[in-house]
């Protein structure tokens, strides 16, 4: 059993829990610029804002999110009454199951966008965390590669309203049908060694290519080679004779010459890109950072039409991406994409006394009206080192309150940055409003 306070003599630490991170206002300012943006693209877009519970039943994951994600990443629990719960690993089952409760109401296409915190036990590292924030953005209902070649102009869009550049970011396409039909039409795999397949080549970028082949070797029973469709050399006119490869790679074309055509020139097809999980059945992408410091993949998605078949339903043509908190910091970061932290506090009005308080509440009231964050130091320390606090909060402006001020009707902003100072009064709100914003 737990005990519910900790033995006097021990120091409970500071840190958080392995692999969370703690949001002090810089960190959390930089989060809230990045969900903005996310949310504002997505909105321009004609998709809306859904959200559900951190808390899922257990069985939800079990049908397609794959093995790896059920039994090694999962945080679950048996609750009180003997229920199997698991903090969400991702949202698209939690969309997929909305979407399926709610089929007959809704009217489609449904364009849905969501930013949830998700768990995954995952050992932390560069870009991987136990807990994350994740865009995710799907369009439901709509069958032809149109939806795919919005949801992947999306994920582009949502890189330049950052101020990225197209040399920032690769976008890799692959597609499962094709994949599903080669394994079948072209190498002639069973079911199993398919699936095989499949879950190696998700691993490849992680392996050395000597284990890779070792492993495909002893899922296939001979070598593995790559037939590289995309250099159309070799047996590519004999693969393209089998109708479902020729349809695949046909599709699979269609969506990378339209987006080349709607100046998306940074596209290419790559036969690696599958996508752990088990939902996906079209096209599959992955965004990768160019900057060789931070060279890993920033979103991850694609079609999954099959999914709300696990609830019984018909299916519903569906696209979708997600796009993690971690990963977009860590790109805006090396691509020097981040503004400077200023805190959300406008104005710090510094009082010299506390007999100065009343006034100091009158002048924070009338600029609170005008729409301005004004906070009160309230401290009773020195002018400077209520100015030295402000600066460290980086709050942008301050007012000092003395005496003088108290007693007349004018008092100074002041801007920290350059010192540039306005004297003013309340009743030229305008002029400060000007002066500060
Ligand atoms: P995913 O590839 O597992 O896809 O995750 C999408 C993105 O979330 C990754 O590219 C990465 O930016 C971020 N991410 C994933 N795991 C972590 C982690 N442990 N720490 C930090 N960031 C992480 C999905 O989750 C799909 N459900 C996305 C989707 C939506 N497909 C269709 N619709």
């Amino acid at each position: 059993m737990f005990s519910m306070t900790a033995p006097k003599s021990t120091k409970l630490s500071t840190d958080s829990y392995k692999g969370v991170r703690d949001f002090y206002p810089e960190d959390q300012a930089v989060q809230k610029y990045i969900f903005d943006k996310w949310s504002k693209v997505a909105e321009k877009f004609g998709y809306n804002r859904y959200d559900a519970s951190i808390l899922e039943p257990t069985e939800l994951y079990h049908a397609k999110s794959g093995e790896e994600m059920v039994n090694e990443q999962t945080y679950s629990f048996v609750d009180r009454g003997d229920r199997e719960v698991t903090l969400r690993p991702e949202m698209t089952p939690t969309v997929a199951r909305m979407i399926a409760a709610k089929k007959r109401d809704l009217g489609f296409p449904a364009r849905w966008y969501s930013i949830p915190n998700l768990f995954r036990y995952e050992r932390p590292q560069r870009g991987r965390l136990r807990e994350h924030w994740q865009l995710n953005v799907d369009v439901f209902g709509i069958a032809s590669v149109e939806a795919d070649i919005e949801i992947i102009s999306m994920a582009d869009a949502l890189l330049k309203e950052f101020g990225a550049s197209a040399a920032d970011f690769t976008i890799k396409i692959s597609s499962r049908k094709l994949l599903n039909s080669l394994f079948s039409g072209w190498y002639e795999f069973s079911d199993e060694q398919s699936m095989r397949m499949q879950k190696l080549i998700d691993k490849k970028a992680k392996m050395s290519p000597e284990d890779f082949d070792t492993e495909a070797e002893k899922i296939v029973g001979k070598a593995f080679k790559f037939l590289n469709l995309g250099k159309k050399s070799g047996e590519y006119e004999e693969a393209m004779a089998i109708p479902n490869i020729r349809e695949a790679k046909q599709e699979l074309d269609t969506v990378i010459e339209t987006l080349k055509k709607r100046g998306i020139s940074n596209v290419e097809y790559d036969e690696t890109i599958i996508r752990g999980f088990d939902y996906y059945t079209g096209i599959v992408f992955e965004v990768f950072d160019t900057n060789p410091k931070n060279n890993r993949s920033l979103f991850g998605g694609g079609r999954y039409d099959e999914l709300l078949k696990i609830f019984g339903e018909e299916k519903v043509p569906t696209v979708g991406f997600g796009v993690g908190d971690v990963t977009m910091k860590d790109f805006l970061e090396v691509h020097e994409l981040l503004p400077k932290y200023i805190s959300s506090t406008e104005i710090m009005i510094c009082v010299m006394d506390n007999e100065f308080n009343d006034a100091a509440n009158k002048i924070a009231e009338e600029l609170r009206k005008a729409n301005i964050n004004v906070a009160i130091n309230y401290s009773e320390k020195k002018i400077g080192d209520q100015i030295k606090s402000a600066n460290k909060q980086s709050i942008p402006y301050i007012i000092v309150i003395g005496p003088v001020e108290a007693e007349g009707n004018t008092f100074n902003i002041k801007r920290l940055s350059d010192s540039l100072e306005i004297t003013t009064t309340l009743a030229e709100t305008a002029k400060i409003i000007n002066f500060i914003k």
